[in-house]
């Protein structure tokens, strides 16, 4: 059996000798020294104190040694390690302290500082579009008639027609102001469309009569991607003597062709509004498709369901009880109207398919259709 290997030197295990272990540590401490921001302190760690920095290796080499000249080694690796770590700490406090600062002082904001506080807007499309519609009409000799929106019911049902009893009366679609008082005078409405325009016009303007009337109108709807308790109509009224739906015809088109493009044709069917007689409503060939999506095999239209038709509008020839109720002769004289959502149109035109989205007031969604100014 040998005895114990007196003679064996530890410094012979050459990274354990104590001026090696004394070189790692005085790297490792000018290392982290100068570390001037965390991503370098960490690249110092690793390199300095992690599983294959030099001081590690060192501290494994220890188990070779024979017992008796580990204790030694042990204890002069461990306080190389003890006091790299020691480094680390409080260079990692200083400059997490140091960051701290800087990002108070880099990211400070001054509430005070002035900024620009007049950032351009945009029209709203719904604006511009109903601009542009009246141009059209007063180009054609139309005069622009307004009226209120918080409107007498007599405006806006009994003198256009509405029977007494009639279902668009009912608090579901009108929203009321103040009902009819005692004395049976009538009401106060937010008007739902604007045709009561039409009887302050003929009442207070002298014939013929051509008036054009854009407006925002009411109707008790909830908001969702197809209804909106607030919209805006615009509406031609034309008194004249000799007046035919051809004429309406004619001043449709005038508005097709301004708002979805020339050349459009346009299709009138039977409807019932109780202010006009005949009454129709008004599609116009699909802007979109122009009919194709009705073909066999053809790409589905969203826009007009492939219908080929798109609903835009009513209409139809002054109802001639209208005319009496505000005073015209209905044997000289003959009128027509229509009317359209101008908001339904931009939709129409401009493939919004949520109503909602004209109402939001993001500005992005205006700036999108251009800033007019
Ligand atoms: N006022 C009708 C509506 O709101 C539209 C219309 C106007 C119909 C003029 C005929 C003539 O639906």
């Amino acid at each position: 059996m040998s005895a114990p290997n007196k003679t064996y030197d530890p410094v012979e295990v050459a990274v354990l000798a104590p001026e090696e272990v004394q070189r790692m540590q005085a790297e490792a401490l000018a290392a982290i020294a100068a570390a001037t921001d965390l991503d370098a302190l960490k690249a110092a760690r690793i390199a300095h104190a992690g599983d294959r920095a030099p001081i590690t290796l060192a501290n494994a080499e220890i188990g070779a040694l024979p017992p008796a000249a580990r204790a030694e080694a042990g204890k002069r690796v461990g306080a190389a390690r003890g006091a790299i770590r020691e480094a680390l700490g409080r260079r990692q406090a200083e400059l997490e302290a140091e960051r701290d600062q800087r990002v108070l002082v880099e990211e400070a904001v001054d509430v005070t500082l002035p900024w620009n506080r007049m950032p351009a807007g945009a029209r709203h499309p719904v604006t511009t579009v109903g601009e542009r519609l009246v141009d059209v009409f007063v180009n054609m000799g139309y005069e622009v008639a307004e009226g209120p929106e918080i409107e007498a019911e007599w405006y806006n049902f009994d003198a256009l027609n509405f029977p007494p009893d009639h279902p668009a009366r009912e608090t579901q679609d009108t929203l009321f102001v103040a009902g009819p008082d005692p004395d049976q005078r009538s009401g106060l409405v937010l008007r739902t469309h604007t045709s009561p325009v039409q009887i302050r016009a003929m009442l207070t303007r002298p014939l013929p009569l051509y008036v054009v009337s854009p407006g925002k109108c009411f109707r008790a709807d909830a908001l969702d991607a197809t209804h909106s308790p607030v919209f805006q109509q615009i509406e031609c009224l034309a008194v004249d003597e000799g007046l035919t739906m051809a004429d309406l015809r004619g001043a449709i088109s005038a508005f097709v062709d301004v708002m979805f493009g020339a050349g459009l044709r346009t299709r009138l069917r039977p409807d019932f509004f109780p202010f006009t007689e005949p009454s129709a409503d008004v599609s116009m060939e699909c802007h979109v498709c122009r009919g194709e999506s009705t073909k066999p095999g053809a790409e589905p239209c969203r826009v007009c369901r492939s219908q080929g038709w798109v609903e835009i509008a009513g209409c139809g020839m002054v109802n001639p009880r209208v005319l009496v109720a505000c005073g015209i002769d209905p044997d000289r004289y003959s009128g027509f109207a229509f009317g359209l959502g101008i908001d339904r149109s931009v939709m129409i035109r401009d493939g919004v398919a949520d109503i909602r989205e004209l109402h939001e007031g993001d500005v992005r969604f205006s700036r999108a259709f251009g800033v007019e100014a």
